[in-house]
């Protein structure tokens, strides 16, 4: 159903009409004015616990959010993806990675398909093989154990298996040493090529639609460095596939026993829940693998169940949403507080901004609000001695989500103290600030002179007033990894249907890929260099002159 304008809506309209009142709304003010805030403005669901309080927002603003996700039609739309519709509506395609962490037995029939039978049939492959590498019954050819795993893919089959084996490194086979090659750039190969024995090492080519330029050349890479040292017969016991595409898996010479099917109505930013996932399956076992699907599959059927109102991924989104819309802020910083998350970040990238970075409604017209913001963020404390200034004094506001788990995962003394201190002192800073007053206040104390006061006391005062989140978990373990992942794609999704755009494609990245090709032709020679602009003409002169 066509979606009218989103500023045309009654919602929307009473949103900005709120919106003026809250312009001078201070967080300070309002959590002096409400000692109930923090019971309030969180929520827990799939073992985490969300802490949305330090926005600048109040019950009415969120009254009102929710009519808007209501009008928007959030909870049919919702429906309609956990049922298989053709919700991708670019690619007329179901969107169902929901259905990848549903447990065994809850049919879901998809074009005649039961989805569920065919998802737990792969699942149970990926048992056998996992289970059957980490034993070290599945030798190499030379009939060594495998050491070394290389999983070769790019976007969604790379940054979700890779963040994913970091965050849960605690679970690791120690036999096993897990490689990521994602760059067409060749230093990023020949790195993973020069720490591998070609006897131990198992390759895994990640790649949905197995036509992507840069896997395809890493994979041909990998095996001409592999045939150098063994066989063609030998390819079978060190070369997996995971693709949707069976054809190209036997052109490329896989073994069709070698290779993991998923299926078209999984979007490449949502696979690590599929057989993509097969490196985490390795790393840490089939086992801790089913332990991530159920804590997704929890955060699903909260998503599923709860009221809007007290719906983790819904109100994440909705004061994302009233953030970027009537706070203007143009980026959301990503704040791990947990050295083993320090890929989640350039995980949410993806997820966020490949699906929601658009600027066309699902219907074709312009959007006429601002849509997804950028994306950023780094391990909080690191991000603390780099760009945190830019978050505490500097021009622009950007919300940042704090995440971090209350109990380590090591026994070092005093480490986790300071960290979660570093982590709550800077939401406290970022939402509270330092006004000019409590500068000269400190300044005084020192034993400054007047004229040394007004002279630094600009200097050090900190506007404050900046809104974040903060997610707590218990321990950073399989169920709650899920969970987390599964909060942020459905926070993504409902901001989608929000501004009425397709999250589900991903068109934008197609016209760098057709030019790149065009490019590739004129710089190895094969093609003659075609009138570009003198900027791109330059630079192709100058990297053939270079060879
Ligand atoms: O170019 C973008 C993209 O299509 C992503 O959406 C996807 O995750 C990535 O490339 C890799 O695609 P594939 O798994 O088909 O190699």
């Amino acid at each position: 159903m066509r979606q009218p304008a989103l500023t045309s809506t009654a919602s929307f309209q009473a949103l900005e009409t709120h919106a003026i009142e809250a312009e001078d709304w201070e967080l300070r003010g309002l959590f002096a004015a409400d000692p109930q805030r923090f019971p309030k403005l969180t929520v827990d669901a799939a073992g985490l616990f969300l802490d949305y309080s330090k926005n600048r927002l109040d019950g009415r603003t969120l009254e009102l959010l929710v009519e808007l996700a209501r009008e928007r039609g959030v909870e049919t739309q919702r429906d309609a993806m956990f049922a298989g519709e053709r919700i991708n509506l670019t690619e007329r395609r179901a969107v169902l990675h929901t259905a990848l962490r549903a447990p065994r037995g809850t049919p879901l029939v998809v074009d005649g398909q039961d989805v569920n039978a065919d998802v737990h049939a792969v699942l149970d492959r990926v048992r056998i093989f996992s289970d059957a590498v980490r034993a070290g019954t599945w030798l190499g050819h030379s009939g060594k154990p495998i050491t070394d795993i290389v999983n070769i893919g790019i976007g969604g089959s790379d940054l979700g298996p890779k963040m994913i084996c970091l965050a849960l490194r605690q679970y690791a086979h120690p036999r096993l040493a897990m490689h990521f090659v994602s760059n067409v750039d060749g230093h990023d190969m020949d790195a993973a090529l020069g720490k591998v024995n070609p006897e131990t090492t198992l390759f895994i080519i990640a790649s949905k639609t197995f036509t992507t330029t840069e896997t395809m050349m890493n994979a041909q890479t990998a095996r001409a460095w592999f045939l150098q040292h063994a066989g063609e017969d030998a390819l079978a016991r060190h070369f997996v596939a995971v693709s949707t595409n069976t054809e190209a898996i036997k052109t490329f010479g896989i073994d069709p026993a070698n290779m993991f099917p998923f299926w078209d109505w999984v979007g490449g930013r949502y696979s690590v829940w599929s057989a993509i996932g097969l490196p985490v399956a390795l790393a840490v076992g089939f086992g801790h693998f089913s332990d991530l699907l159920a804590g997704a599959h929890a955060m699903d059927q909260h998503f599923q169940e709860a009221p809007l109102e007290a719906n983790m991924p819904v109100l994440l989104a909705l004061v994302g949403f009233w953030n970027r819309q009537f706070l203007g802020c143009g980026s959301v910083s990503i704040a791990p507080y947990h050295q083993d998350l320090s890929r989640f970040p350039a995980y949410l990238q993806q997820l966020d901004m490949e699906s929601n970075g658009k600027r066309v409604t699902k219907g074709g017209q312009p959007v006429d609000t601002p849509t997804c913001p950028v994306i950023w963020g780094d391990c909080g404390t690191n991000g603390q001695h780099a760009y945190f200034q830019l978050l505490h004094q500097g021009t622009d506001i950007t919300p940042i989500d704090f995440i971090a788990a209350l109990r380590p995962g090591h026994e070092l003394e005093n480490h986790h103290a300071a960290l979660l201190a570093n982590c709550f002192a800077q939401s406290e800073a970022f939402m509270r600030g330092k006004t000019i007053d409590e500068v000269r206040i400190d300044l005084q104390a020192q034993g400054l002179s007047l004229a040394e006061i007004e002279a630094l006391a600009p200097h050090k005062t900190f506007p404050g007033n900046r809104p974040s989140n903060t997610i707590l978990m218990e321990y950073l373990k399989p169920y709650t990894l899920g969970a987390l992942i599964a909060l942020y794609e459905h926070k993504t999704f409902v901001q989608g249907v929000i501004w009425d755009v397709n999250s589900f494609d991903q068109w934008g990245v197609e016209l760098g890929k057709v030019l790149a090709k065009k490019i590739e032709a004129e710089l190895t020679g094969e093609a003659q260099p075609a009138l570009h602009d003198s900027s791109t003409n330059g630079l192709i002169a100058m990297a053939k002159a270079a060879v």
